[in-house]
């Protein structure tokens, strides 16, 4: 079937099997940004937006996104380079396979909730599994990011405060929708 959408800036219209995920096409593509971490729509690491709303694109057949706008971190370069900023200084990015999808959450979250508190973080962000960090020094990055001077768009200076936050057992996403 013929599907057109845009990809970032990039308008596409391309002939796939309406089985194709979403997932597997961007990579296909050469959007590496977006990752297969699990089989079970529990991990986020594929996490996109689909017209600005994050979806999980391992859940998300090519017919779904037809006349749609998808945004992977390669389009946001510049809209996550603080973000980025605050997880290498909070410790918060060690192997990085799990950035990406937090990334593209921790976007959404600014955009809709910047006032939000630890709670809503660790709620919004419940989909995001990482193994390595123990989700304290994530934790850190995000409100530091949430916190930052809107004018100027840089963050305060690292804490030392340690506190964590486990992402809730309900990790979303049954209808690829990650929030
Ligand atoms: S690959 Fe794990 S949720 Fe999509
Ligand atoms: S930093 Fe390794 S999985 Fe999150």
């Amino acid at each position: 079937m013929l599907v057109s959408f845009f990809i970032n800036d990039e308008y596409v219209s391309v002939d796939v099997r309406p089985d194709t995920r979403l997932l597997d096409f961007l990579r296909e593509r050469g959007y590496k940004s977006v990752k297969c971490g699990c089989e079970t729509t529990n991990c986020g690491l594929c996490t996109v937006w689909l017209d600005e709303t994050p979806v999980l694109s391992c859940a998300v057949y090519m017919p779904r996104v037809n006349g749609r706008r998808v945004t992977t971190l390669e389009g946001l370069r510049s809209e996550s380079a603080e973000f980025a900023r605050c997880m290498m200084e909070e410790g918060a990015e060690q192997c990085g396979f799990c950035s990406p999808g937090l990334v593209m959450n921790v976007l959404a979250l600014d955009r809709d909730h910047p006032d939000a508190d630890d709670e809503m973080i660790s709620r919004y962000l419940s989909g995001n599994l990482c193994r390595c960090t123990g989700y304290a020094s994530q934790l850190r990055a995000v409100r530091r990011f949430l916190a930052r001077d809107r004018a100027t768009g840089i963050a305060a200076p690292a804490s030392t405060e340690v506190t964590g936050v486990a992402p809730s057992a309900d990790a979303s996403a049954n209808e690829g929708e990650v929030r």
